[in-house]
């Protein structure tokens, strides 16, 4: 589904990622392992668009993502959730979810001009789907019962799921999670398996990156390691997180520090 054909991402001298491949398939969760500065972020900044590769090329069924803007891939699919999502912490949790729709049509409907052309008619139609898939939003990600509370309220791991949420609105085939988990206690990460999990059983593919071995360990179906830019290890998360090179790369980060 999306194939990742021998990235290399160079920030000036800095190689960030090289020549990186990696291949997702549809309904699965993928976790993107490797310590501070191996290039995971990068990769999916690559994947989502935020920038161009160096060189080798992202497919995306079939299609090369290459020169596309984050906006285009995203039409075609490809959704990366924000670490922090910018809230309108005075707005409701629902209105926070329904913006991110209302931009989401807006940019890749031209929802504004067809408000114009067809006032009445259209915008009862819209604002009915809009509210059906805010609500669908708001059960898939576990925050229906504080749809109408202040986003102020929420707990810090409520902010991220309700992230996700806003995500989820721009119809994600794939997502893409950058450390989901940071920062999060131990029930909301169990809290957020569960979602996640959901989401995949529904139709969607995960692309997760985590500090949090243990979660992400359990939650992917496969793993990558990067270290340096590099994949060293690709396989079950339970397999490769045994791999001799990756418990050295994880020891040196921790040598270092
Ligand atoms: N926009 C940028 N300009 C210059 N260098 C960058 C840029 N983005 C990342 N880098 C560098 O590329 C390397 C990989 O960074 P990246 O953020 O992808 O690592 P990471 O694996 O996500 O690390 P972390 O676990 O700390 O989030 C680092 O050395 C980083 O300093
Ligand atoms: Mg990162």
């Amino acid at each position: 589904m999306l194939e990742i054909d021998c990235v290399t991402k160079r920030f000036g001298g800095l190689v960030a990622l090289d020549e990186v491949s990696l291949n997702i398939a549809e309904r699965e969760i993928v976790g993107i392992f490797g310590p501070n500065g191996s290039g995971k972020t990068t990769l999916m900044n690559v994947i989502s668009g935020a920038f161009p590769a160096t060189s080798g090329d992202v497919r995306w069924r079939g299609a090369s993502l290459s020169g596309m803007r984050p906006d285009q891939i995203a039409a075609r699919g490809i959704v990366k959730t924000f670490q922090n999502p910018q809230l309108f912490r005075e707005l409701t949790v629902a209105d926070n979810v329904r913006i991110a729709g209302h931009l989401y049509l807006k940019s890749e409907l031209g929802l504004g001009r067809a408000l114009t052309l067809f006032p009445g008619q259209r915008r009862r139609a819209t604002d009915a789907e809009l509210n059906r898939r805010v609500a669908q939003a708001l059960e898939l990600s576990h925050l229906d019962a504080f749809a109408s509370d202040p986003a102020s309220s929420l707990s810090y791991g409520g902010e991220k799921m309700l992230g996700v949420a806003m995500a989820l609105m721009c119809k994600p085939d794939m997502l893409l999670l950058d450390e989901p988990g940071s920062g999060l206690s131990h029930d909301e990460l169990s809290a957020l398996s569960v979602v996640l999990r959901r989401l995949r059983d529904q139709g969607m593919t995960l692309c997760v990156i985590d500090h949090r071995v243990g979660f992400l360990g359990k939650l992917a179906d496969r793993a990558m390691v990067l270290f340096h830019g590099s994949k060293i290890a690709e396989g079950p998360p339970q397999e490769v997180l045994r791999e001799k090179s990756v418990i050295e790369a994880y020891l040196g980060e921790q040598a270092d520090a």
